[in-house]
């Protein structure tokens, strides 16, 4: 937006006891990424320069998602006491210390929430205001912190326990995303005290102190997502819900067709091409990418995978990590793919199993074909070359390799390398004895009338 420098703060120090886990609040997913992702990610797109982020109990846990994660770099403060919001904000001392033009505190636990609110909070700054505060109006503001306003001016924030009667009719609450310019941040945060209701550091209260300093602050107001904040499971699969609405539509706006969208599940990095039809019931797990017109039928469950452009999976199909279907390849009902790589036009359209393995260009993978890739202590290859065409119901002990063109006979288990173009059998004979089946027959037959 503009070329003013800024740092995000993010407030993750809260207890979450209520979402009955061992792991901290902001570390549960939404999307397959964890909420503080979603908040790193808002923060990003609002153009923050730097992040950091203030943790209290687990905070080694927080510390290794963000840093293994794809937030990049984050820098992690510990408050070590509870002592209320701006005493969190200031745990980040050292680098608000290092004056960013712009200084946005920001709620972990609130996933929804959008760039748009951040630049917003932001585009005040520039104006000239010294804090800016996000609104919102809830259905039910109990709870939250009231706007109080003069003039079109921001005057104070009052916490709910500290409002009089009449305040506590304001429905105009502090949604939680504050920005406060850098040049007067540290000063505010230290200015204030604990004497209100909770006993805590209010970062509210920085409001009715600038005012007093004769600063300019200034409210607008957000969308009621951006304010959602979560504090137990039920809320957490609210905003999941919230989540994929925005998601689906993001992908439909941009070409993809959803027959039935509400049944599709999809990871905050899913990307999918334009034309590619999506049917009812699919699960997309975190770090698949589907290209252009292809399509993937219902019920199917599809994680670490790649689909290229015109190629078709399912219905009832799993692709597992490292599963990557080249174009125009298919992939049809009961079947399970994993690490491996379908090259273009080939099939395995029936229950199979394949698995740490190659599938040359046009190959044909018979019904009921299985990768024997494990054998307890190690995985193994099998390598399926161009053309080849692997008969129903065979086992290919890895490791393996099928060379181009060659045949398989249907029922074989194999364990040894087929050389190009020939014809493998791995199976008994067939013997066959004529006019036996009646003699077995009749035999049966007397010995069951024999016992009545
Ligand atoms: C806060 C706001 C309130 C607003 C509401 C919106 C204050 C004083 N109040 O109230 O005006 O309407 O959010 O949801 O800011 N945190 C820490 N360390 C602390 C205390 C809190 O990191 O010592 C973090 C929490 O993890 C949480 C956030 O700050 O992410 C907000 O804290 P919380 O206690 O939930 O504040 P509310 O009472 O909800
Ligand atoms: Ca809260």
């Amino acid at each position: 937006m503009t070329n003013r420098t800024c740092l995000a703060i993010i407030l993750a120090a809260g207890e979450g006891t209520r979402m009955k886990s061992g792991l901290p609040k902001v570390l549960h997913k939404i999307g397959g990424l964890e909420m503080v992702g979603h908040v790193i990610a808002a923060a990003k797109a609002a153009g923050a320069d730097a992040l950091a982020l203030v943790v209290g109990n687990g905070a080694d846990q927080v510390r290794e998602a963000v840093t293994s994660g794809a937030a990049g770099e984050v820098e992690i403060f510990v408050q070590e006491q509870r002592l209320g919001t701006a005493h969190a904000a200031l745990a980040a001392r050292e680098a608000i210390a290092r004056c960013y033009d712009d200084v946005l505190v920001v709620f972990g636990d609130h996933p929804l929430l959008e760039p748009e609110v951040l630049t917003d909070a932001r585009a005040k700054l520039a104006e000239g205001a010294a804090v800016a505060v996000m609104g919102f109006r809830p259905p039910d503001p109990s709870g939250y912190g009231r706007l109080i306003e003069k003039d079109g001016r921001l005057v104070a924030i009052r916490e709910e326990k500290d409002c009089s009667p009449e305040e506590k009719k304001i429905t105009f609450c502090n949604s939680g995303v504050m920005a406060v310019a850098g040049a007067h941040a540290c000063a505010l945060l230290d200015a204030v005290g604990n004497d209100n209701a909770k006993g805590e550091f209010y970062l509210t209260d920085i409001v009715g102190i600038a005012n007093h300093r004769g600063l300019l602050v200034l409210a607008s107001e957000a969308g009621l997502e951006s304010a959602l904040g979560i504090n137990h499971r039920a809320e957490l699969a609210e905003a999941e819900a919230i989540w994929q609405r925005r998601k689906r539509r993001e992908l439909m706006l941009s070409g993809v067709t959803m027959i039935a969208p509400e049944t599709v599940f999809l990871s905050h990095d899913t990307e999918i091409g334009p034309e590619t039809v999506i049917e009812p019931n699919v699960w997309f797990g975190p770090g698949v990418r589907i290209g252009a017109g292809a399509r993937i039928h219902a019920f199917s469950h599809i994680e670490g995978a790649v689909v290229e452009s015109g190629a078709a999976v399912g219905p009832f199909a799993r692709l597992r990590p490292g599963a990557a279907i080249m174009e125009k390849a298919k992939i049809g009902n009961f079947c399970e793919i994993k690490n491996t790589r379908v090259e273009p036009g080939a099939k395995v359209p029936h229950l199979s199993y394949i698995g740490d393995a190659t599938v040359g260009a046009g190959a044909n993978i018979g019904a009921g074909t299985i990768t024997c890739n494990y054998d307890g202590f190690g995985k193994h290859r099998t390598e399926i070359g161009a053309g080849a065409f692997i008969g129903t119901n065979s086992a290919l002990v890895a490791p393996i390799a099928i060379g181009a063109g060659a045949y398989v006979a249907s029922g074989s288990v194999l364990t040894e390398d087929v050389p190009a173009d020939s014809l493998a059998f791995g199976r008994a004979r067939q013997t066959t004895y004529e006019g036996r089946g009646k003699i077995l027959r009749d035999k049966l037959a007397a010995a069951k009338s024999a016992k009545g």
